[in-house]
């Protein structure tokens, strides 16, 4: 692969189908720079249309479907995750997330490849209790038990110990990002925001009062893109947005659509942890990747600082209404 011929290195971006990497990729190629996005379905790629946009077929699970790729004048973007969804095998988080990942860092590094940008999350943060959660607090363990955050500390540990043998490694936690999506990988909480239009009754946990931070999409590309040319080998960054409770969020909503919730149901925490605990068994779900754990999830609160992106970076985030009319406008826009 040749230099895209703006000073930018070609990039290669693994998860190019996923809800996030769409729009790296869209980013980069509006950038003029060549883009190697490796997807296991290209097909989710195919409207993408453009001469710098060379779609690799592979699975990361398959060392020989990227390894041809890396090369010195790379940067490699890696997205590509297993998700946090009820009743995903647990195996899977760590096949996917830990080795496979680890494997494309190791080739990388042997590879020499100009920069390896590692989108993890600030889950690998915990929970917060009180106030916003920095970097500064170090990986924590305290979600123990759940597979999808044990599995991005694990990788997370071993990147940086690659890193320390001279990967070039950026590592950037987005906290819950949002914004315009795509059928093949229907975002979460703008498919919440779909439901809330549909539906008169909202359901939160323990009184929705429990905060969280949320990062519009363009955000986070804007500090992937940032943090590939500014930050410094072994850094992280949480790239984050504004924190909200879960009831905030829905009176938000209904506010800039106008269509008022007819009824909130609370689900009191205790019901929630039981039926769900009960619903995996019948479900036959592994431990720490059900509706339980899903339930933890919601009842914890996550609100992140990005001081630190905001300073080294120059990072921004637009605030959470702007998003939100984004995003809501996207909707609405939709074939029904
Ligand atoms: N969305 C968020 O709120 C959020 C927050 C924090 C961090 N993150 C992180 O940001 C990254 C992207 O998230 P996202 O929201 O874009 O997730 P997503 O929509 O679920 O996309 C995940 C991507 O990973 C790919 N993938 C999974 N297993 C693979 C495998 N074995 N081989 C090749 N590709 C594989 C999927 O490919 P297919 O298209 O073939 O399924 C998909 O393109 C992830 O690392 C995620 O953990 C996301």
């Amino acid at each position: 692969m040749s230099d895209a011929g703006n000073g930018h290195s070609p990039a290669l971006v693994t998860g190019a189908s996923g809800f996030i990497g769409r729009h790296l990729v869209q980013a980069l190629l509006r950038q003029s720079r060549e883009v190697l996005a490796f997807s296991r379905r290209p097909g989710a790629l195919s409207d993408l249309q453009n001469p710098l946009l060379q779609i690799v077929q592979g699975d990361l699970d398959d060392p020989r479907s990227y390894g041809a790729n890396l090369g010195r004048d790379v940067a490699v973007f890696h997205l590509a995750a297993v998700r946090s969804r009820p009743g995903s095998p647990a195996r899977l988080f760590r096949q996917v997330n830990e080795v496979a990942s680890v494997n494309l860092a190791r080739a990388s590094r042997r590879a020499d490849v100009r920069k390896f940008v590692y989108v993890s999350s600030a889950v690998v943060f915990g929970p917060s209790f009180g106030a916003p959660v920095s970097e500064a607090a170090g990986v924590r363990e305290a979600m123990s038990g759940e597979c999808y955050v044990e599995s991005r500390i694990s990788s997370l540990l071993a990147m940086n110990r690659l890193a320390e043998e001279g990967l070039p490694l950026v590592t950037l936690c987005p906290t819950i990002v949002f914004g315009p999506d795509h059928p093949a990988h229907p975002n979460k909480i703008t498919s919440h925001i779909r439901r809330l239009l549909r539906s008169r009754t909202e359901v939160v946990v323990a009184g929705g009062v429990q905060k969280r931070n949320l990062v519009f999409v363009d955000d986070v590309i804007r500090g992937i893109l940032l943090a590939e040319r500014l930050g410094n080998n072994g850094e992280i960054f949480i790239l984050g947005g504004e924190d909200i409770s879960h009831r905030a969020f829905n009176e938000m909503v209904s506010t800039l659509t106008g269509r008022r919730p007819r009824m909130c149901l609370s689900v009191p925490s205790w019901v929630a942890s039981t039926s769900t605990r009960w619903l995996d068994r019948l479900s036959n779900h592994d431990r720490g990747s059900g509706y339980e754990s899903a339930v933890k999830v919601l009842m914890a609160e996550w609100q992140y600082s990005s001081q630190k992106a905001n300073q080294v970076l120059g990072y921004e985030w637009t605030p959470l209404r702007a998003g939100l009319l984004r995003t809501i406008s996207f909707i609405r826009g939709e074939v029904q």
